[in-house]
């Protein structure tokens, strides 16, 4: 067992080394003092160095304290200032909440049971949170406009070196879920992990969007007239194109009900959700109908809105889920794609188009990791509502996505 421990510490020591050696100057402090004396030793300091993930006591104080989190409502109308004052005052509660934030997720890195939270991809990840929560909380304080141009700077890279998390994250558990049978732990895990970046990415956005006020109808990154129709329309778009490049066809997808109402609501996390129920809902009609490509049944999209909150249904005749696998679609790596012998069906193919086009705000190629639904049902439940489906083995199947407003007027979900 040790000699598995020592390897699986060589392994991870070089996959670090690789990742620091092109991260942003802003780290190398913080890698020099972790990689100092690794060629006097290489064994001994790679192994010094797992231990230094563990042992950080500006991480241990951050960790034990509460995140304040907001309601979108409190974030919509915290007010506007000629002199962007209200824009300061932003990256001052950033500044201070995202070290407790990360530190919270290096603690759920640290509580994974060994052998998963040694896998290579998995420490990359981890190690990143580490290297954000250096650089946030060493980041000077946020006292004049100045500084917070930088501060803004900062934050942009970081969102954008922590682009592929999701990806990596599917990629590790992939490889190593098969050394852990309790589900509930992982689940427990990337519900957490995966809500409470999104919370984090959309705080950052919203703080970066403040910046660009010129967008018509935006506070933010609240689009105070969002329309559900033409979210849909694009999503259902941009999934019927990638289906098209696949295929030559692709079903029709038709929307109805509600089509004309428009709320305030904050589009992005939507906008993720729904390019993965449409690309399931898409694929399993072409899959279903290989011999009738030309003439395939359309998606039906039905939008509900009332006071208490608002619901998209997405209806395909896809053939259903069959009994067999219908409970497991909600675990993470949970897929059939690439698993059928037909070669006219390759989800694997299908999802290389869709990862290459999809460069929107939650930006991470899915598509094949079995990751599609645990995290849209998670993300669902993080903005204070659900996510389900019905299913009707041998026919089709409809997915139910309900949201909650965000205006203020009735209890609220926090970010
Ligand atoms: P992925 O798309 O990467 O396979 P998902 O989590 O989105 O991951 O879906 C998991 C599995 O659930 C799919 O591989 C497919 O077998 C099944 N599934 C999801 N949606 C549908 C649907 N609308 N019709 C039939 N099967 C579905
Ligand atoms: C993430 O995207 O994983 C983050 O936590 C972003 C943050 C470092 C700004």
């Amino acid at each position: 067992f040790l000699s598995a421990v020592r390897s699986f510490r060589v392994i991870a020591g070089e996959q670090r080394t690789g990742l620091l050696f092109t991260t942003a100057v802003a780290s190398r402090q913080f890698s020099d003092n972790i990689y100092s004396k690794q060629q006097d030793c290489p064994d001994r300091e790679r192994s010094r160095s797992v231990t230094s993930f563990y042992f950080q006591s500006a991480i241990d104080q951050a960790a034990n304290k509460p995140s304040v989190r907001l309601t979108p409502a409190a974030i919509l109308y915290s007010g506007k200032s000629n002199d962007d004052s209200h824009i300061l005052r932003s990256a001052q509660y950033l500044h201070k909440e995202l070290p407790v934030r990360i530190a919270h997720r290096i603690a759920g890195f640290r509580g994974l049971p060994f052998i998963i939270g040694c896998n290579p991809t998995i420490l990359q990840v981890h190690e990143l949170y580490i290297r954000a929560f250096h650089i946030l909380s060493e980041f000077p304080p946020v006292v004049d406009l100045n500084i917070e141009k930088d501060f803004s700077d900062t934050l942009r890279s970081l969102l954008d070196d922590h682009k592929d998390v999701v990806t990596l994250l599917a990629e590790g558990f992939g490889e190593c879920r098969r050394h852990i049978n309790d589900e509930n732990l992982i689940k427990g895990f990337l519900d957490k992990t995966l809500t409470s970046r999104l919370g984090i990415r959309m705080l950052a956005e919203h703080h970066l969007a403040l910046h660009t006020e010129t967008r018509p109808n935006y506070v933010g990154i609240v689009n105070v007239g969002f329309s559900p129709r033409k979210l849909i329309e694009k999503k259902a778009d941009f999934v019927r194109n990638v289906c098209q490049a696949k295929y030559g066809f692709s079903p029709d997808v038709k929307l109805n009900g509600h089509v004309n109402a428009t709320f305030p609501y904050i589009a992005p996390p939507l906008d993720y959700i729904l390019t993965e129920l449409l690309k399931n809902a898409l694929r399993s009609t072409v899959e279903s109908n290989l011999e009738s490509l030309q003439n395939m049944p359309a998606v039906y999209v039905t939008v509900a809105v009332n006071e208490e909150d608002f619901v998209i249904r997405i209806s395909d005749r896809g053939g259903g889920i069959p009994h067999s696998y219908v409970n497991k679609v909600w675990d993470y790596n949970f897929t059939t794609s690439g698993n059928l012998a037909d070669d006219r069906i390759d989800g694997g193919l299908f999802g290389q188009v869709m990862n290459a086009s999809n460069s929107g705000p939650m930006p991470g190629k899915m598509h094949g990791y079995g990751f599609g639904l645990p995290t849209a049902k998670a993300y669902a439940q993080y903005l204070g509502g659900s996510l389900t489906i019905e299913t009707m083995s041998g026919i089709g199947t409809d997915v139910y996505l309900r949201l909650a407003h965000i205006d203020g007027k009735r209890e609220s979900f926090r970010i």
